[in-house]
């Protein structure tokens, strides 16, 4: 037997073996700070790029024509589009979706086609865009990675498919984005979403944090990795160089809450309260509105901090998720290298907060489905603070 043929038969065994453990590794490749993962798709296999977002819910990439140039392309990355026709394996399912996201939209039919990722193979429903307004993408699609009860066009999410089938050995995912936030060269970084498991065994130091998922719509469904927020808190040091620290309490209203978004660049506080997040971090929004503040980079340091607490259990009447002002750091604001976006826009939507990025990128997250069957889920988010050698670079 030829020695690449032997390599090739224990490649094969190698993957076997992951698949039955029923963990699925796949590394993430940033590309202009766009976190992203790929896949192969059909038969012969073609390999597309798909951002990782956890705050919607299908799955799609472009169509050929739209690869081609029927769609807009400002992203300077090339885009591999889908052929359901040139696919031995692809079957259309009879049906259609036009999907609406907070930054653009997408319209195609549902197909179904063999997946390829991480060593393992299964059939995956998605949808085959042939019209997308995300011009600025650097890849094919989106993996949605919420809860199916909100996927479009009769398809099943990724994660929620392998389930449905045993292909899992553990109902949840584990997110680590990464030391490189930025770009990755055409390469993958170090993070990784891993599919059936997490591994806050090598990332993470101390305790997870586990937050508890609510419902949502009606009739209430799990639809988002969404936690109840009960309050937030800031601190600085004054003039004095006295901690001061404020905030807000729905103090047992439940009437905020957080949706967990790696779809989103930014965290965005309600409008009524962004005035205070700022006043408690010892900024001025109104002047940073105005321009006349333009955040230096070194004004994002560890002597303010942010504190988000979620409901907890019995035990603990609250789960807190705390940042300081260095891991808050995302230079490039105003076309600058010494400047930091502002740690947070104003929302519209009273009492929704809604976490991107910047919180998310800080952490080991663990999105976990609590259960096998939709009807048995108790889902969950867990955070974990990196060990030193895995927090991510500014
Ligand atoms: C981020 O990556 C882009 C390429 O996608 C590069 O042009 C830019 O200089 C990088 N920025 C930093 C701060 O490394
Ligand atoms: C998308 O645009 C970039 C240039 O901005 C180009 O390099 C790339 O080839 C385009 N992709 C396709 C599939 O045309
Ligand atoms: C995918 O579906 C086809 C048709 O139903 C079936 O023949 C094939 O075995 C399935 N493949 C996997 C990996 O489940
Ligand atoms: C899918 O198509 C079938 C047949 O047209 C239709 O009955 C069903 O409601 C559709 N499902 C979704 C989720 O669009
Ligand atoms: C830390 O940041 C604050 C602004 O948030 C700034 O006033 C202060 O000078 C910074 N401290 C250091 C040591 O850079």
């Amino acid at each position: 037997m030829a020695p690449a043929t032997r390599y090739a038969l224990a490649a094969a065994a190698l993957a076997q073996a992951a698949t039955a453990a029923g963990v699925i590794e796949m590394p993430i490749t940033f590309r202009n700070t766009y976190a992203m993962v790929s896949v192969e798709a059909g038969t012969p296999a073609e390999e597309h790029f798909l951002r990782l977002d956890t705050g919607s819910a299908s799955t799609w990439f472009v169509d050929k024509k739209c690869a081609q140039g029927a769609c807009d392309n400002y992203s300077g990355s090339p885009r591999v589009g889908y052929d359901v026709d040139a696919s031995s394996t692809g079957e259309q399912i009879g049906n259609s979706s036009t999907v609406d996201y907070l930054g653009g939209q997408i319209a195609g039919p549902s197909v179904r086609d063999t997946f390829r990722a991480g060593g393992a193979t299964w059939n995956q429903t998605f949808l085959n865009v042939d019209e997308s307004s995300f011009a600025q993408i650097p890849g094919d699609g989106f993996l949605g990675l919420a809860f199916d009860s909100i996927s479009d066009g009769a398809t099943h999410t990724v994660p929620e498919t392998l389930l449905a089938e045993g292909a899992l050995a553990q109902p949840r995912f584990g997110l680590y984005m990464g030391t490189e936030l930025n770009d990755t060269n055409g390469r993958p970084g170090d993070g990784a979403l891993t599919l059936g498991g997490s591994r806050e065994d090598k990332y993470v130091d101390g305790e997870m944090t586990w937050l508890p998922v609510m419902k949502d719509g009606t009739p209430r469904d799990y639809q988002l990795w969404r936690a109840p927020l009960l309050k937030f808190s800031g601190s600085h040091q004054g003039a004095d160089g006295q901690t001061v620290s404020r905030g807000r309490d729905w103090e047992g209203d439940f009437k905020a809450s957080g949706v967990f978004d790696t779809g989103a660049g930014s965290i965005s506080v309600p409008s009524l309260d962004v005035y205070l997040m700022y006043q408690s971090i010892g900024w001025d929004f109104a002047a940073i509105l105005s321009h006349e503040h333009i955040p230096l980079c070194t004004e994002f340091n560890a002597t303010w901090s942010v504190t988000f607490s979620f409901a907890g259990g019995p035990g603990d009447k609250y789960r807190d998720v705390v940042l300081t002002g260095d891991q808050l750091a995302v230079p490039g604001f105003a076309n600058r290298d010494d400047a930091c976006w502002p740690p947070f826009e104003s929302g519209n939507q009273d009492g929704f907060f809604l976490f991107g990025t910047p919180l998310l990128n800080q952490f080991y997250t663990v999105y976990d489905f609590g259960g096998s069957k939709p009807e048995e889920y108790t889902p969950r988010i867990g955070f974990g603070q990196l060990k030193k050698e895995f927090k991510p670079r500014i």
